[in-house]
C-alpha cells in the first residue's frame, strides 16, 4: 500500500504540492460496485474520493477500506449534526475506520462543534459545513435566515473556527472571503465546482476548478462533471491541470 497524503489533526496546514492531491472525487452511487468501477477507471488520476451517505449507507465502512487498500485517501462526508454528546460519539466511531476528512454541520451550534473537535484528537481533520452549495438566498430565508449565503457562511465559520474546527465547507463563492478573512492555515474545501460548459445540476453557487483555486480553495470536490462525463479520466485530468495552472497564480 502506498502512503497516503492526510492532513494531520494537529499539524499546520501544508497545501499538497501536487495539483492531483487537491481534487476531491464526490463517489455519490447506490452501491460499492459502481463507485470501485469509477475508480479503477480513473486509474490514479486523482488521490481524494469522497463517500457520502448514500455510499456509506448502501456499503459501510468496507468502501473506505478498499478506497485506502488501493491507496487513496477518504473524506467521510457524513455531515453530522446531533446534540454534543452524540456527535463526539458518532466522531470517536468514524476515527476507528480511519478516513483523513470527516464533516459535521457548523449548524449544530459551538458546544455540538467543541465536542466535536474535542472527539477527533487522533482521529480524522474535521470540516464544517456552512451553507449547503444548492442553497440560495430564498432558500434561507423559507427557513428563517434572512442574512445572505455569504453573511451565513462568514457567521457559521467563525463559530466553527472559535469551536475548534480546523476547516470548512464553502461554495466557490464564499471561498475568497473566508480566506482573506481566516487567513491560509484554514483548511476551505469547495464543492459547487463546474467545469466550463458542463451543466449546473441541482447546485446554484457554482463556479470553474481554476476560479475557485485562484480565489483561496484548498482542496475541491467535484462530483457528477466527473462521473456523468464519456471519459471520467479525461474530464479527471482536465480539471487537475485547470487546479495546476491556477496555482501557480494563487495562495
Ligand atoms: O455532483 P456534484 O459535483 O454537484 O457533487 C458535489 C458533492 O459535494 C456532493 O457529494 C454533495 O453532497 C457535496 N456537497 C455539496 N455542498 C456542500 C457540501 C457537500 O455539494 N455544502
Amino acid at each position: 500500500m502506498t502512503e497516503r497524503p492526510q492532513p494531520s489533526p494537529a499539524a499546520p496546514v501544508a497545501l499538497p504540492a501536487d495539483a492531483r492531491d487537491r481534487l476531491i472525487v464526490a463517489l455519490d452511487f447506490p452501491s460499492a460496485a459502481e463507485a470501485i468501477t469509477l475508480v479503477d477507471r480513473l486509474d490514479g488520476a486523482c488521490q481524494w474520493f469522497k463517500v457520502g451517505l448514500e455510499l456509506y449507507l448502501a456499503a459501510g465502512s468496507s468502501i473506505i477500506k478498499a478506497l485506502e487498500d488501493r491507496g487513496h485517501s477518504v473524506f467521510l462526508d457524513l455531515k453530522l449534526h446531533d446534540i454534543p454528546n452524540t456527535v463526539a460519539g458518532a466522531v470517536r466511531s468514524v476515527a476507528a475506520i480511519g478516513p483523513g476528512l470527516l464533516t459535521v454541520h457548523a449548524a449544530g451550534g459551538p458546544v455540538m462543534l467543541k465536542a466535536a473537535a474535542d472527539a477527533t484528537a487522533n482521529g480524522p481533520v474535521l470540516l464544517a459545513v456552512t451553507v449547503l452549495t444548492s442553497m440560495d438566498g430564498p432558500q434561507l430565508q423559507s427557513v428563517g435566515v434572512f442574512d445572505s449565503p455569504a453573511d451565513q457562511v462568514l457567521r457559521l465559520a467563525n463559530v466553527a473556527i472559535a469551536s475548534g474546527i480546523r476547516g470548512l465547507v464553502c461554495s466557490p463563492e464564499e471561498v475568497g472571503r473566508l480566506r482573506a478573512a481566516l487567513g491560509p492555515q484554514i483548511i476551505l474545501v469547495t464543492p459547487g465546482i463546474r467545469p466550463a460548459g458542463s451543466a449546473a445540476g441541482d447546485q446554484k453557487r457554482t463556479a470553474t476548478p481554476g476560479v475557485a483555486i485562484a480565489a483561496g480553495a484548498s482542496y475541491l470536490v467535484v462530483g457528477r462533471p466527473i462521473t456523468e462525463a464519456p471519459d471520467p479520466a479525461a474530464a479527471t485530468r482536465a480539471i487537475v491541470d485547470e487546479i495546476a495552472a491556477a496555482g501557480k497564480s494563487a495562495i
